[in-house]
């Protein structure tokens, strides 16, 4: 493991905790856990992507001939629940600490009267695993996103006060309207003056019609994970700018999935369509009264390191700024685990592809590389402060 100087911190890994899991397994329709004659283990199904495959094949009643490779969903293995596997993998790829958070789709489906106790049943999960880790685990909490306003509101007086929480994992559908609903901003208030940021991250993608008909039977995951989520992320991000929201709540600080999706390589085109388009004023021939999105982007924005090449993170990199001191590296563990018959329980090529990014972009051993694969996420996420109340400080 690392000195205590440059520490490697995965701001990027989930978990699903035993109330959760058990949550899924009563439910129908996705998202859900089932279990299906043709495989060993029940398996999560939670992508909109998965609906017409678990469909199919409950129609068809087929499931006891079906290879794993041809069921909907993913295998639900010890990686998703089990603290000690948590460890495994973080000492499998030297990993000091890490920021842990539940997967997708967090409670947006938990109905409004059993939402606010579900968010702290899951958040009090969430501290006892990190207390049981002793200190190398802590945590993003997550809303009841579909409760009444004041239950939510009570929700973010709760997580402030837990010792291992260090900010929020959040959809893109807000309140159901998206992040540029006028009705979230007392809620990101909230979170900005308690200096919980937010861990923005995609679950919906681009609905299935984009994909074509060929995607369900013969291209897996692959492009609702490498392409619809990225879009939804600069999607959700781009109105917020529109909007105005991050003037608005000019506290407010994000951490984006997966390098920002595609901003980096999409700000200079929205900034030059809001340029020159007359709803907006401040362009080439007017005095600019607002922020740019390069300004947003350097001044409220971190973006995690899970691009897996040394060009998306140069990107991300120059986006920033131009220095590496808002990006933080991440795995997404426990998904995209060894393929076919590989070992999961030895190195996974979707966390050393990560790492040799940083390491290609910014030399190994170089400052820069220790900000990135931890240093950054000390310091923002403030992983040594116990007492993090002290809103209004920068
Ligand atoms: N697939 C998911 O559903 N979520 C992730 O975070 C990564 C892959
Ligand atoms: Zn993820």
């Amino acid at each position: 493991m690392s000195s205590s100087k440059s520490k490697v911190v995965d701001v990027h890994t989930h978990m699903y905790p035993p109330a959760y899991v058990e949550l899924l397994e009563s439910r129908k329709t996705i998202p859900l856990i089932r279990r299906f004659a043709g495989a060993d283990d029940p398996r999560y199904v939670i992508l909109p992507a998965e609906v017409e495959a678990l469909e199919k094949i409950i129609a068809s009643g087929d499931d006891a001939s079906s290879s794993a490779a041809h069921l909907p969903g993913r295998p639900v293995t010890s990686h998703f629940s089990s603290i000690e596997q948590k460890l495994h993998f973080m000492d499998t790829h030297g990993i000091d600490i890490s920021v842990i958070s539940l997967a997708n789709p967090w409670l947006d489906f938990v109905a409004s009267a059993d939402a606010g106790e579900t968010a702290k049943t899951v958040s009090q999960d969430f501290s006892r695993m990190c207390e049981a880790a002793e200190g190398r685990l802590y945590f993003f909490a997550t809303l009841p996103l579909t409760a009444p306003p004041e239950t939510l509101l009570a929700s973010i007086g709760h997580i402030r006060s837990l010792r291992y929480c260090r900010g929020v994992i959040l959809g893109t559908t807000g309140l159901g309207n998206g992040l540029d609903d006028p009705a979230l901003v007392p809620i990101l208030h909230a979170l900005a003056a308690n200096r919980l940021p937010i861990f923005l991250h995609p679950h919906y993608g681009l609905p299935s019609e984009v994909w074509g008909p060929r995607a369900t039977e013969e291209y897996g995951h692959v492009l609702p994970l490498a392409l619809g989520f990225p879009m939804e992320t600069t999607i959700a991000v781009a109105r917020m700018y529109l909007a105005g929201v991050f003037d608005a709540v000019p506290d407010l600080r994000m951490l984006l999935a997966h390098s920002g999706g595609t901003l980096p390589f999409l700000a200079g085109r929205i900034e030059s369509c809001v340029a020159h388009d007359a709803h907006f004023d401040g362009g080439s021939s007017g005095t600019p009264t607002r922020r740019t999105i390069w300004q947003v982007l350097r001044e409220q924005i971190y973006l995690d390191a899970v691009i897996y090449s040394e060009v998306g993170l140069r990107a991300a990199i120059d986006a920033s700024g131009g220095t590496p001191d808002r990006l933080l590296f991440g795995t997404d563990h426990p998904f995209f685990p060894p393929p076919r018959d590989g070992d999961a329980q030895g190195l996974w090529e979707s966390v050393t592809w990560n790492a040799a990014a940083v390491k290609g972009a910014l030399g190994e051993g170089s400052a820069a590389a220790a900000k990135v694969m931890g240093g950054n996420a000390v310091e923002v996420l403030r992983l040594y402060e116990e007492d993090r109340s002290g809103a209004g400080e920068e």
